[in-house]
């Protein structure tokens, strides 16, 4: 059961913005990067997930973003990523931001994902720039090549670089202008994506946090659910569908 005043406070109808991270992932078997089972403690991040490592060691880079998809290959969204979708079927003033470079909210049918931190699934190229999800088709030591001969990397957003400013632009906004904030299943460590839950307060919204942990969010939320994002990310949807007469475009399971 949610607390009434949450109940209360999603039956206004208005503009919904989302931030989610690694932990609504969790539950589709990926891990995330901190806390006790984190990847950032048995890696360091400036080796795998930075340009420096990256130049250093291409191969080292390659294999671990190859052993990454291929978790990925396995991976299916779960019902946290699905009841966003839903949700924002049936309400369009919904604006989903993500860190994770997954692609389970785009596979679970999510539309207009702003990726804050790009997508695991695309290979860049470092002399063109050209993007493609296609399998590289050249190889020198085991490092895949642009048909321009350009190396590629993959088209994520590693430590130390700039995020897209269209892409963060469209946060921002969304973040200033939401009545509803919900960020789910990230720790709230790493900026420009971190400031969003605290704009979004600043500007009025009613912020909600899903996370099994406490985050440094957690004290500026105005609501903490201590649950699963594949659990509580459906109860959320559930409860504002009773408000809201676009209920009844919802299809019964
Ligand atoms: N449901 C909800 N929250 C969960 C679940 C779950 N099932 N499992 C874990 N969590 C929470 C953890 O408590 C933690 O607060 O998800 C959060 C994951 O935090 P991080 O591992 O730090 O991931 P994230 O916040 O997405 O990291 C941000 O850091 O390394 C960079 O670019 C990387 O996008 C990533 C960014």
């Amino acid at each position: 059961m949610l607390p009434q005043s949450l109940s209360e406070s999603l039956g206004k109808l208005g503009r919904i913005a989302v931030l989610t991270g690694a932990g609504i992932s969790a539950d589709s078997g990926l891990g995330t990067f901190r806390g006790k089972d984190g990847i950032w403690n048995k890696m360091r991040p400036e080796e795998l997930a930075s340009m420096e490592g990256f130049l250093a060691n291409p191969q080292l880079v390659w294999e671990w973003y190859t052993y990454r998809r291929s978790l990925l290959a396995a991976a299916e969204p779960n019902p946290g990523h699905k009841a966003l979708a839903e949700w924002q079927g049936i309400h369009p003033d919904f604006t989903l931001i993500t860190q994770n470079v997954d692609g389970l909210h785009q596979l679970a049918g999510s539309k207009n994902v702003l990726e804050l931190h790009g997508s695991i699934r695309v290979n860049r190229c470092l002399n063109c720039g050209s993007e493609t999800e296609n399998e590289p088709q050249v190889f020198k030591d085991h490092v895949p090549y642009c048909s321009c001969g350009g190396r590629l990397r993959p088209g994520v957003v590693w430590f130390g670089e700039m995020l897209s400013e269209a892409t963060l632009t469209s946060a921002f906004e969304a973040a200033q202008t939401c009545d509803l904030f919900l960020t789910i299943g990230t720790s709230a460590a790493v900026y420009p994506a971190a400031s969003l839950p605290e704009i979004a307060s600043a500007h009025g919204a009613v912020t909600v946090e899903v996370n099994i942990e406490e985050t440094a969010f957690t004290r500026l939320a105005d609501f903490h659910f201590a649950a699963s994002a594949s659990v509580a990310v459906p109860m959320l949807l559930d409860a504002w569908l009773v408000h809201h007469p676009l209920s009844i475009l919802r299809h019964e399971k």
